[in-house]
């Protein structure tokens, strides 16, 4: 697994191999059981052929690249592309322990990365392709990458409104610490491709045709008592940032008051939060 290099996007590097990619990890099995619908949804979208050549986009620990592996069979080839060192390191031990010998990790930056000229017929992601710098460059660059023939489809946010697996841990932080400056529509994050017509254009002006978007509504589960689900909630979305960068006492008072929100909304065994996304699909 070679090093990924420095570039555009050292900023979601640095993150993405920060804590938050350490999260990631940590809470790698958690976070594959409430993403599984998403990634299958699109991978339904997709149509994975057997003995497809696929690249999974910012493919981070890799839960659908293993899921794509056996989708595509061994006669097929999935590689999986990430920045971020600690996931794709998860990834592959994964790989390696279910055998899935027709998968590839290469730890690099989708936007810039010198994929094999018109290879891929499918460029995949779940939640991966919204952090680029430039992503009319990013995509350009994709799609050299696939054949005439090759097929997008990728899952990303709808808008923030829409998910309460970020308005209720933001709600309740903004009860306690200042809000962060207003993020620029369309910046890099998890919400860039929550409007469909900057989707479209991105993706128009990157080489790809029959741009599609289809509303995909889930409730993510989170399963434990009170306390492990506050616990899980806060570290979820952009409130997780809010929660990091506020003092001792903030933060306690912030943990205190999302303890108090989880069991006003617990079941006995955990809490449902709404997520909204898109499945977007395009032809090369
Ligand atoms: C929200 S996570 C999703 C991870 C994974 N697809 C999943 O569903 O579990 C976003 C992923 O995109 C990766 N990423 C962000 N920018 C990237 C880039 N420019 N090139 C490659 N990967 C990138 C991050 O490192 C991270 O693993």
């Amino acid at each position: 697994m070679a090093m990924a290099p420095r570039g555009v996007n050292d900023d979601q590097a640095d993150y993405w191999n920060g804590d938050a990619g350490q999260r990631w990890v940590d809470g790698q099995e958690a976070m594959d059981a409430m993403l599984a619908p998403f990634g299958e949804a699109a991978m339904e979208a997709a149509g994975v052929a057997k003995g497809a050549e696929v690249i999974d986009l910012g493919c981070g620990c890799g839960g659908t690249t293993l899921e794509l592996a056996r989708r595509t069979g061994p006669m097929g080839r999935v590689i999986g592309i990430d920045i971020s060192t600690p996931m794709l390191r998860r990834a592959q031990q994964r790989a390696s322990e279910a055998g899935l010998s027709h998968t590839l990790f290469i730890n690099t930056d989708a936007s810039t990365h010198g994929f094999e000229a018109q290879k891929a017929d499918l460029a995949f992601s779940r939640f991966g392709v919204m952090f680029f710098a430039n992503p009319i460059a990013a995509f350009a660059n994709i799609h050299r990458g696939m054949r005439a023939e090759g097929h997008l489809a990728f899952a990303c946010w709808r808008p923030v409104g829409e998910n309460e697996w970020v308005t209720v841990p933001r709600e309740v932080a903004l009860r306690h610490v200042a809000p962060p400056e207003p993020m620029k529509p369309g910046a890099p994050g998890p919400f860039a491709f929550a409007e469909p017509a900057h989707v479209a254009t991105v993706l128009g002006r990157a080489g790809f045709r029959g741009v599609t978007l289809a509303r995909f509504d889930h409730a993510m589960r989170h399963e434990g008592s009170v306390e492990e689900v506050a616990d899980a909630v806060a570290r979820m979305g952009p409130a997780s940032r809010l929660i990091l960068d506020a003092s001792e006492d903030e933060r306690s008072r912030i943990l205190d008051d999302m303890r108090e929100t989880v069991s006003r909304r617990h079941d006995g065994k955990g809490v449902d939060l709404q997520s909204a996304a898109w499945i977007v699909t395009a032809s090369a």
